[in-house]
């Protein structure tokens, strides 16, 4: 006979193992929806992160696909984010994008959060770039700024890996050195002085939102080594590292994080600035791609 204890840690097992193939199998299934729909194989993976998603309109010959046609695929809510994957080419690179994006902060589950991630594996994509808003806090930067991620920080986020591991997928400890990828984060800064782009690099703090951080909290994430803070884009980073695929990630500095300067924090702020600057954005990405090397 079990113990009450021996017996809820079994469920729990049992909850998470099920949780998880139920995940693959979605997976699995929307990748197979979505390879019926194309007749070449996607070399890289696209995150587009708030008001940034215009990139998409550059793919050529794409297939664009609504995420709630695709089986298992989760909705999006928030505005900004249109909820489309485009397949396609892009400066030379077979892509598969992801317009609009899935936040913890909107009730979704880690297991949703991550759901593209894992499409993507499915699809046979072997390397992610991964783009988004961030407020700055890091006090040589300023609205506008382009920052290539160096790591990140994600002591507050859920894991996306909790449960028993899908050894098919990835180790059940994976490591997180080198998560942005070295060799990408060299060509996205060979990119920039192409351009003659300025660019920044730094370490992304996650934070779960969607209410904006305290000045307080964005003082500590100061300490702990952060130079900008974002609600988003870690669950997918370690779903995709889980899964042995690369790296790249560039965040667009929107506002100065809270308590540096007088102003208050906004949404539209957040939006407008991101769509001042997607001319940039979208410059280096392309230039990214063009230098991109497997
Ligand atoms: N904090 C958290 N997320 C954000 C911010 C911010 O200041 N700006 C854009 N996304």
């Amino acid at each position: 006979m079990l113990k009450k204890q021996e017996w809820c840690i079994i469920c729990i097992k049992n909850v998470g193992a099920r949780k998880m193939n139920e995940t693959m199998n979605k997976a699995a299934i929307a990748a197979e929806y979505i390879r019926n729909k194309i007749d070449f194989q996607p070399e890289i993976g696209i995150i587009l992160g708030s008001g940034l998603g215009s990139l998409a309109d550059k793919i050529n010959d794409a297939v664009a696909i609504d995420y709630n046609e695709i089986p298992g695929f989760p909705h999006t809510t928030v505005e900004g984010h249109t909820g489309k994957l485009i397949l396609g080419s892009f400066f030379g690179r077979l892509v598969a994008a992801m317009k609009g994006r899935f936040h913890y902060y909107e009730g979704y589950d880690i297991n949703q959060v991550v759901f593209g991630i894992r499409v993507f594996k499915f699809l046979g994509i072997g390397s992610i770039l991964v783009t988004n808003a961030s407020g700055g806090i890091n006090e040589n930067f300023k609205p506008g700024d382009l920052m290539i991620i160096s790591d990140h920080i994600s002591f507050f986020s859920p894991s996306p890996l909790r449960g028993i591991n899908e050894e098919s997928y990835g180790k059940r400890f994976p490591d997180m050195c080198n998560t942005y990828d070295k060799d990408l984060r060299e060509i996205a800064r060979k990119s920039a002085e192409e351009l003659s782009l300025d660019i920044k690099e730094g370490v992304y703090a996650f934070t779960q939102g969607p209410m904006y951080e305290t000045p307080a909290e964005i003082r500590a994430l100061r300490i702990l080594g952060a130079d900008a803070v974002g609600m988003s884009t870690v669950p997918e980073v370690i779903a995709a590292r889980h899964s042995g695929m690369k790296v790249l990630g560039v965040s667009c500095i929107t506002n100065m994080a809270a308590g540096i300067g007088n102003n208050s924090l906004n949404h539209e702020e957040v939006i407008k600035t991101a769509g001042e600057t997607e001319q940039k954005f979208t410059m280096l990405v392309s230039k990214i791609m063009e230098n991109w090397k497997m």
